[in-house]
Parts: C-alpha cells; structure tokens; sequence
C-alpha cells in the first residue's frame, strides 16, 4: 500500500504516530515562509504542513507541487497550534508535519477548480467527469446511492428475495417509448430490442416459481430528455408471486421508511403510513398524478358557479363540457398586474388561453378579469368555495379538463417555490391508486393501457372492458415523493384468455401479439400464479434524497440533455467494414450535419 492511513481517519489520538498519506493536492498556500497542503483522497482531507526551518528538503518539494497532482507525504502527526483548528474538517485537530514527498504524478491545470463547488458549464463536467467525480458533492452523491442500494439489497434479502440478473439483449418489452435496437450480425435484418423494463422476464421468472424476485436493473427508453430522465436508467424491479396490491405496497413503505431512517437520518417523513390517493382525487386537489404534498395552494372545483356566473367566457367553456378550476394564493392579493401577467404567460405555455383572476385586498376590495359580470351572490359563493379572505389572490382556469389539470397543476408548484412554502427535508411519500384502465387516444382513435399491457383490471371491473372499457380501473399503484414519480408497478394478468381480451381492447393485432408476445401468452398456460410488482426508479429517489436538481447529479456517468455521451463521444459514427458485417446501409436526411457521418 501507498499509504498508513487515509486523508480522513487521523484524529488526536494519533498525535506523534509517523504516518503515510497518498492523495490528490486539494490546495496549496504558504504563510510566513510555512506550506500547507490540503491533502485530499475519497475518505477526506488532511492538512500537511513543511517548514523550512524544521524540514527544508521537504519544504522545497512541497513547494513545487501543484493542484491535483498526485502525492505521497511521509510525516509526524503534530496537534495544530492553538487557534488554527479547522472545525469545518474531521481532521481539523491535527495536521502532518512532513518528512518526505514523493510525486506519484503531476497533473495538468483541471478545466475547473475541483475544490470549489462553482459551477462549471455541465458539458464541460460532463466532459470531464472523472474530474467532476472528484468533487465533495458529486463523492457524497456515489456514496448516497451505494448505501441506498446496499439497504435495498439486505433488505430484501432478509425477506427471502431473490436477486437474479435479466438478459439486456432482448425483445421489445414496451413501456410507452421508443426502443433502442441493436442489430444481429448472425441473423442479418434482425435486431434486438434493449428492455425498457424487466417486465416480461420478471413475470416469467413466477411463472418458474421464484416467488420473490428483484434486481437493480437498468432499463433503457429512447424518449425525450427531462431533468428526472435518462435514456438509460436504474429500476429496484421487484415481483412476487401469490400477492395482492396491498402486499406489495405494505413492503415497499416499510423499506422506504427505513431506508430513510438509516440513510438520510435529516429528513423527515411527512406521513406514515403512506397516504393513499385515488387517482382522480390526486387530480382533483393536485392537478397531476404526482403531486407534491408538502404544501397547501389545493385546486377547488368552481365549475357548478361559473356555469352561472354570467361571465361569458366561463359559461361557453362550461357549455361545452369544459372546467373552471382555481387556487387561492393565500396572501397574495396585492400582487401588481405585472406579477399577475407573468402568470397569464405562465399558463399559455401549457395551453390556457388566458388566467381569470380576483384579488381580494387587505380591506377586502376586489380587482378581477370576471367579478364585474358576475352578480354579488354568485360572487361570493366563488369566494366562499375558495376560502378567500381579504389579501388573497384567486386564480382560475377554464378550459378542457386536461389543460385546467396541467396548467393549475404546474402553477401550483411553481407558487409553492416561489412563496417558499415546500421544506426540502420533508418526504412526502404517498400512493396513487385507482388509475382508469385505459385512456382513449384521441389521434389514433384507440384505447391505450394506462400502466402497461400487463396490468390487470380490477377484477369487479372486466365486465366493464366490453360495456365501458373508459370506466374500468386498473389494479395499479404509482409511489409519488414530493413532486415526482418515483415507482409503478400492479397485480398483472396471469391468464391468457384475459391477456387476450385486453390485446385486443387496446387494438393490437392477433398476429402481431404473437409474434410479440406468444411465450407470454404460452407460459400464462402452464401454471402461472397469481403475482404483482413494482419498479422504483433509484436515479430519482436517489436524487431526491440527496437534494439535487437533477437524476445527472447522482449518476457517475449520465448522457446530457441531448441524450450524448459527451465524455466518451458517443453515439458516434462507425466504419464501413462494421456496417457491412451487420448488412446495414445508412440512409441519413439530408442535413449538412450528416455529410460525414456515415463513416468514422
Ligand atoms: P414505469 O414505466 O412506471 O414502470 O417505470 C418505473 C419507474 O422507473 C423510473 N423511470 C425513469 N427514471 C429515469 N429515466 C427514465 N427515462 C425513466 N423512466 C421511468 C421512474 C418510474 O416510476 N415495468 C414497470 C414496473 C412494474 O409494473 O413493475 C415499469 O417500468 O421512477
């Protein structure tokens, strides 16, 4: 070994021990004539110290060192002087006099200064991850994530779990993306799908009688890049056999929540047991399917009032089967028509054609889009419905259902920023349930499943697949944290006259759900047990719990937002020679960016 100890470990105790160091140069400054180097390795920092006086070979060498290069120190554990502690650093007691420096390596000037958390342009971390890896909160992020996937694993171990490792080269295992294909050079036109999910194989995996299975399993979706996605990314894929919904929810709460307690010790849970929202509930007082329960600024439903209000605008929109939905931004009612058009403009991105609003003042006077048309008493059942007092500002919607839901929905969480009301060390952990089965789609005039092709109906609900298929609910549950999705997962199909009937509910072609998913249909017939499961995304929760912005943050090495992986070049044109071995002939649009890419 290089060294005695690591950077982080010496204490008082060691004082006087001869110790040897090996580290990165974190910084290097002289006081009067004295060197100091913040020396630095995964475990922490240490401060080395050469006075010439006392060491001048050692002095002199220290003195030629630069950032990040590459050193070995040998030295004596003194206790630092009285008022140069540094309580900022668990060894900031002692420092190491040094005796002997070796340089392993010296380094080139890093395109960002490693001991500053400034922040670089996220291409360039990205370029030079390795270096960006480096940093305090990027090693606090790889640890998080270690220790979350270390609990998952003993966890579900001790609970007879099975960890069994699924092909990646598979077929098509949809999930409502675009696959990623790889080509066969031995069965020419053919290609491999990578799995969006396990799904398929873990559901085979009871049918081979595993009972209870996971794998930290990575799962691949060709779809657009968002701050919480990533076109490959890590799923907790969990199933079990012989179980109901409340099983697999009952196991998955009570892991999170000792996970938490272990793991992340600051946060708080908001609730426990887990809340549990019926999905049409959650969209209701949330506007979306993930809602961030941390606080308040609840969407109120005042399409009854408006269909009678005398606003033209809320009438047509009620006429027409539209809603009038709004928040009461508690104290805000003295918000200027500037703020208020900011937040018109706000909506219009998600497809609101205007924000009606009334902002009632400290001395209860009103400024409103409507309140003018409006008579008195219908007025104040509008306020009375959104609990408005005086210095509130009501906002509302009206429009289709979908846009009322998103837009409010949005706006809901950008006030709750903005009004500082949402406490990053709450998790808020809740449950979606009682999704729709299938949701019409409007532009291929067909019914789509709500989760996936395997999830089963209530089964007081199958009848509906015939009758009112849009009625039926699906026995599928989606874990939210604060503002996001973080896992779904359902009791699945597991007979194939059942399997059938909802291929063909949701138009999918005999032939084609054969060649897709005849072994499915083939396996339902030789015994399969009744099973269910889930799949937690851990780039999410993992970002969640360590505060960051983004699931990069707490990825060693994420693609950026243009899905490229701008260390390592890729994806990245390939030679002749490797296309012909695949019988594959490019045929790329005719963009100037293309004319060299056919070929390295
Ligand atoms: P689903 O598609 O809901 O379910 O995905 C489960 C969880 O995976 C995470 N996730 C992602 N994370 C990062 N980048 C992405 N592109 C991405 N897509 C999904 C989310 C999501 O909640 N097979 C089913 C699970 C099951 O039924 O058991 C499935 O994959 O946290």
């Amino acid at each position: 070994m290089f060294k005695t100890h690591t950077c982080g470990e010496l204490r008082i105790r060691d004082i006087d021990k001869t110790v040897t160091l090996a580290g990165w140069v974190h910084r290097r400054r002289d006081h009067g004539g004295v060197t100091f180097i913040d020396l630095r390795d995964r475990f922490g920092i240490v401060q080395v110290v050469a006075n010439p006086e006392i060491n001048p070979n050692a002095h002199q060498a220290m003195e030629a060192v630069r950032m990040e290069w590459v050193i070995q120190v040998e030295g004596i554990v003194r206790k630092r002087p009285a008022g140069s502690e540094n309580p900022n650093i668990a060894t900031g007691d002692i420092e190491v006099e040094v005796q002997k420096l070796n340089i392993l390596n010296p380094a080139k000037t890093p395109p960002f200064i490693i001991s500053k958390d400034e922040e670089a342009d996220e291409n360039t971390r990205l370029k030079y991850r390795y270096l960006d890896l480096r940093r305090e909160h990027m090693r606090r992020n790889l640890e998080l994530r270690h220790k979350v996937v270390k609990f998952i694993r003993d966890y579900l171990d001790e609970r007879g779990f099975l960890e069994i490792e699924t092909p990646i080269l598979f077929k098509t295992t949809p999930e409502g993306a675009r696959d990623y294909l790889v080509p066969s050079r031995v069965h020419p036109g053919e290609f491999y799908a990578l799995p969006q999910s396990p799904q398929q194989l873990k559901q085979l995996l009871m049918v081979a009688g595993v009972e209870r299975y996971f794998q930290i399993a990575r799962c691949f979706r060709d779809e657009d890049q968002r701050g919480d996605r990533q076109p490959e990314f890590t799923q907790l894929d969990l199933e079990m056999s012989f179980v109901q919904r409340e099983d697999v929810m009952n196991l998955i709460e009570d892991m999170f929540t000792k996970m938490v307690a272990k793991v992340t010790p600051h946060k708080k849970l908001f609730a426990s047991p887990f809340p549990r929202l019926k999905y049409q509930d959650a969209m209701d007082r949330f506007g979306k399917d993930n809602p961030d329960l941390r606080f308040g600024l609840e969407l109120k439903n005042i399409t009854d009032l408006a269909g009678k209000s005398g606003f033209k605008i809320f009438e047509d929109i009620v006429a027409k089967g539209g809603h009038v939905r709004g928040i009461n931004v508690i104290g805000c009612g003295e918000y200027t028509r500037k703020q208020i058009d900011e937040l018109t403009d706000y909506a219009k991105q998600f497809g609101a054609k205007g924000l009606a609003y009334l902002a009632i003042s400290a001395q209860g006077d009103h400024r409103s889009t409507f309140a003018k048309n409006t008579t008195p008493e219908v007025l104040q059942e509008i306020i009375d419905r959104m609990e408005g007092k005086p210095g509130d500002l009501l906002l509302f919607i009206a429009d289709k259902p979908a846009i009322v839901y998103e837009t409010l929905g949005r706006m809901r969480v950008l006030l709750g920023e903005r009004l500082g009301l949402i406490d990053k060390n709450i998790l808020a952990f809740c449950w979606i349930i009682d999704f729709p089965y299938v949701v019409w789609n409007e532009e291929e005039k067909r019914w789509d499943p709500s989760h996936h092709l395997f999830t089963s109906p209530m089964r007081e609900d199958i009848p509906l697949l015939d009758s009112d298929p849009g009625k039926a609910r699906g026995q599928q549950y989606d874990l939210v944290l604060n503002n996001y999705e973080v896992g779904g997962g359902s009791i699945r199909i597991h007979e194939r006259q059942l399997q059938e009937k909802v291929f063909k509910l949701i138009g999918l072609d005999p032939e084609i759900a054969r060649q897709r998913f005849g072994h499915m249909l083939e396996a339902f017939e030789y015994g399969t047990p009744p099973h269910g499961g889930i799949a937690p995304g851990i780039d999410r929760i993992c970002m969640i719990l360590a505060d960051e912005p983004n699931i990069r943050e707490v990825i060693a090495f994420p693609k950026n937002q243009s899905a490229r992986d701008v260390m390592g070049d890729a994806p990245s044109p390939v030679d002749e020679e490797q296309l012909k071995e695949l019988h594959i002939k490019l045929d790329l649009p005719p963009e100037p960016d293309n004319a060299n890419k056919s070929v390295m």
